[in-house]
């Protein structure tokens, strides 16, 4: 089709606090787009199956200590190494639904103090999504989900601090979810929104870079 843009799969992020529901949406898009037949396949940040990955582990599981800058762009390297299999994804058609990327290294590394800025500038040239949910709950109903296990960042104090952090990091692209809706409404608000972004990407939409 000559001149045309080539047709793409779509870069779909869910971003939320610990317990906001983020993975059992993510697995329930993937079942819907699957169904629909769409290429689509299930990630998930951090990708703790590589060597940077299982640093990453080892420090939220409180095995080893590191410095918040170092661990910082330890989860950024860790959405690097992953970027040019994202792309070539996308390009071959293939829809990624990810399961947190760049805006939670932000909101958690500024929730320890880190500056906005600072903590942005590792993302910059990743792909940026062309969608983002965010599943809005209050740190205290989080909580109360209980399944909070012993990794580091899984306390309601914490999660006070990354819910303020989300809200100065989101703009008016980002789809805001009610995460305390029954879980099938909150399935068929995504599976809405999902559908019209695949669609423009297929129609050849523009890969984009962060932050865009
Ligand atoms: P995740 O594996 O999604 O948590 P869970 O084990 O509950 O499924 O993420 C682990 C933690 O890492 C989570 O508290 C959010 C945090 N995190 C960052 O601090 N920076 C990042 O860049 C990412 C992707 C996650």
């Amino acid at each position: 089709s000559g001149c045309n843009s080539e047709s793409r799969g779509a870069l779909v992020v869910l971003e939320g606090l610990d317990r906001s529901g983020k993975t059992s949406q993510s697995s329930r898009l993937l079942t819907y787009l699957e169904g629909l037949g769409h290429s689509v396949e299930l990630w998930r940040f951090p990708d703790r199956s590589t060597n940077v990955g299982q640093m990453i582990s080892s420090y939220l599981s409180n095995k080893s200590q590191l410095d918040d800058h170092t661990i910082h762009l330890l989860f950024s390297a860790n959405r690097w190494e992953k970027r040019s299999l994202m792309e070539t994804k996308l390009k071959t058609g293939t829809t990624l639904i990810v399961d947190r990327y760049s805006y939670s290294g932000v909101a958690f590394s500024s929730a320890k103090g880190l500056g906005d800025e600072w903590c942005k500038a590792p993302e910059i040239g990743l792909l940026a999504p062309d969608l983002v949910f965010y599943l809005d709950i209050q740190p205290e109903k989080a909580a109360e989900r209980g399944g909070y296990g012993d990794e580091k960042y899984e306390r309601l104090e914490f999660q006070r601090k990354v819910s303020q952090c989300y809200q100065v990091l989101h703009d008016a692209s980002w789809k805001i979810v009610d995460a305390c809706q029954p879980i099938e409404d909150i399935e068929k608000q995504l599976q809405e929104l999902v559908l019209e972004c695949v669609m423009a990407c297929q129609k050849g939409k523009p890969l984009a870079n962060l932050w865009s």
